[in-house]
């Protein structure tokens, strides 16, 4: 098992498929100068699966296929039944913004998936269609549906919390969570590229806790849904569960478990730094085989940093958003 200098395990990838987005969170991706990677520099789906399965081999268990949105990249149920096939990959599952799950929802299932995570920060279309800059709400709702139909379980829901965006909808979020047996997270909003420029409409997730506590009882749940940070209450009187994830309020680096790895190849050990390293170049090294491949990665591993302290630290310049990185 690997352990890395504050022997923290490392079991869990998430994994960018595309730095493409059908739509452009504010806090997410700005709508002109996004730089454009080129084809061959993004990862083949056999060079994901020959990094997957040698991360495996290290000790990661659970993979997350994010973006940019995934669904955006071609023929994704192909990666999804080749990374299923991993023997000793235990946990398999995505995270998207739902637009495209609508069709997705079958292939995505009779390929493997196990779990879907869709984020949703709003209910109301007008808003909806504001934050994500043309984003269609009702795609969503079709999207959620299918993936209910499909039977994913857990399905979460992720909403970025923003101080006169979304503040006024905790309660209604979390009686929409609870009615479609969905289990709805809380993230607070992280500086991370265009969020860097958003402090004043941070917001920290104590708020969510006090909003919720004034209208229902609230239980600490006392265990973990998937191998995720977020800390999860049960809501008594709606017989349901919310998450909060905190990484700027309270930080939870001494517990990560986890690294990243973007489209293009960048091995990324935490969020708020931005590193050069790369392992595209690594695998694309002629004549590199397996075992030499697994001693370089069990080497970054080793240096996945201790923390970032609230993004406070001056070394924390997250300038590309989080489509680039893999949210
Ligand atoms: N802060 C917090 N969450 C963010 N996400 C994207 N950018 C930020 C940010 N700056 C979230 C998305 C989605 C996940 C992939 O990351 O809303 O839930
Ligand atoms: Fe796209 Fe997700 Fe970023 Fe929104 S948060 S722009 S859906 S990648």
């Amino acid at each position: 098992m690997l352990k890395d200098q504050q022997g923290r395990q490392i079991e869990y990838l998430r994994l960018s498929v595309t730095d493409l987005c059908n739509i452009r969170c504010r806090y997410c991706m700005p709508v002109t100068g996004v730089e454009k990677t080129a084809r061959d520099d993004i990862l083949s789906f056999e060079e994901i699966t020959r990094l997957v399965r040698v991360l495996v081999g290290l000790g990661v268990k659970s993979v997350r296929i994010t973006g940019g949105e995934p669904l955006v990249r071609k023929e994704l149920p192909r990666l999804i039944h080749m990374l299923h096939s991993i023997e000793g990959l235990e946990d398999l599952c995505l995270t998207t913004n739902g637009i495209l799950l609508s069709e997705m929802a079958r292939p995505l299932s009779e390929a493997g998936l196990q779990r879907v995570n869709i984020h949703l920060d709003t209910l109301d279309p007008e808003r909806f269609r504001h934050i994500t800059r043309w984003g269609n709400l009702p795609q969503v709702f079709a999207g959620l549906r299918a993936a209910q139909d499909e039977g994913f379980d857990p399905i979460k829901l992720n909403a970025v919390l923003l101080k006169g965006f979304n503040d006024d909808e905790i309660i209604s979020l979390a009686r929409f969570a609870a009615e479609q047996d969905l289990v709805l997270r809380f993230i607070e909003l992280m500086p991370i590229g265009p969020g860097r420029n958003m402090k004043s409409q941070y917001l920290e997730a104590q708020y969510v806790l006090d909003q919720l506590s004034e209208q229902w009882t609230l239980v600490p749940f006392g265990k973990t849904l998937g191998r995720g940070p977020a800390e999860y209450y049960k809501v008594v009187e709606l017989d349901s569960v919310v998450g909060l994830i905190h990484p700027v309020s309270q930080p939870f680096c001494d517990r990560c478990n986890r690294i990243r790895i973007s489209a293009e190849g960048k091995f990324q050990d935490c969020l708020a730094y931005q590193e050069p390293w790369t392992l595209r170049d690594l695998i694309r090294t002629p004549g590199l085989g397996d075992d030499a491949l697994t001693e370089a990665i069990a080497g970054l591993l080793k240096l996945k940093r201790a923390d970032h302290g609230g993004f406070l630290l001056p070394q924390c310049t997250p300038t590309r958003g989080m489509y680039g990185i893999g949210g």
